[in-house]
């Protein structure tokens, strides 16, 4: 096991124990932060600029200020180096509002082995069940004073529904809005195929995270011979589909198959779909 490394902006590489946050960050009392989750290839994080770029729109809606992109960079690189490459990792950089009574962001990048239940997922799938979120699918973008889409570290639902899927005896939690829509994870976005087409869930109407990683692959998604919408869908619907998955930056996709006690047919396009996102299966 290789030991998790951590690094601050303005301070540089730190033993991984030593504190960097002060026990009155608004990040800590009020989960008022942003972060983002990185998968790391060949020494440097895979869709970094597409991860700034969401972190740059998540701060501009919750009015946070950001250092500039190359000192992100820098930080990123300098916990990154020398990291062996046999090892997986998963580089999170976190931005907190700072302490109660003003002052700058904390600005820092953890570094750490991806988990072994992540790697043993993209084998093995993953057993899902829907979770009501209790609001309609559209309701959360209609309020304009309520930031959506943002990778924010208030985590707390995301947390909860993660706790509610370990009592339920099941993986990982689908959330299903008040009308009955399909719409992510609690730390994933959907993907199923119907035809020769593969969905995900509008983020922008939705108010779900817009990812990366589902971004990536139905840009791509003409290698494995799919075309690639954005729609709505139900859950009637997705025990129809060719093939149902989850996706995100570390773990990469893995299939869901068992969806609410029921089995779903393997597809056959889940290596190829793996493949084309080169996460390692070893
Ligand atoms: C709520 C939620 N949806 C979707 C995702 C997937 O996003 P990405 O592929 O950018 O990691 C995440 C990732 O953590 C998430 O927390």
């Amino acid at each position: 096991m290789v030991t998790s490394r951590i690094g601050v902006l303005g301070r540089g590489r730190l033993p991984a124990d030593e504190p960097v946050l002060r026990a009155d960050d608004l990040g800590v009392l009020r989960g008022d932060g942003l972060f983002e989750t990185m998968h790391l290839r060949d020494g440097r994080a895979w869709l970094r600029q597409e991860h700034l770029a969401r972190l740059r729109t998540g701060a501009a809606a919750v009015e946070l200020a950001l250092p500039a992109d190359d000192a992100l960079v820098e930080l990123l690189d300098e916990v990154a180096a020398d990291w062996p490459a046999e090892v997986e990792g998963a580089l999170r950089l976190v931005c907190t509002r700072g302490p109660e009574r003003g002052g700058p962001p904390t600005v820092y990048a953890t570094l750490s082995e991806v988990a072994p239940a992540a790697r043993r997922a993209r084998h093995d799938g993953v057993s899902v069940a829907t979770l009501s979120l209790g609001v309609p699918a559209e309701a959360r973008p209609e309020l304009d004073w309520l930031p959506a889409g943002i990778k924010s570290t208030s985590y707390g639902a995301s947390s909860a529904a993660r706790r509610w899927a370990a009592r339920a005896g099941v993986d990982d939690v689908l959330w299903i809005s008040s009308d009955g829509y399909a719409l992510e994870g609690p730390t994933a976005n959907l993907v199923w195929l119907a035809g020769e087409t593969l969905g995900t869930v509008p983020a922008a109407r939705t108010g779900i995270l817009p990812g990366t990683t589902v971004a990536w692959l139905l840009a791509h998604a003409a290698d494995v011979g799919c075309g690639a919408a954005e729609r709505m869908v139900t859950p009637t619907e997705l025990r129809e589909a060719e093939g149902v998955w989850l996706t995100s930056s570390v773990r990469g996709l893995v299939a869901v198959h068992t969806l609410d006690g029921e089995p779903l047919p393997p597809s056959p396009l889940t290596r190829a779909l793996q493949q084309l996102l080169g996460f390692p299966m070893s």
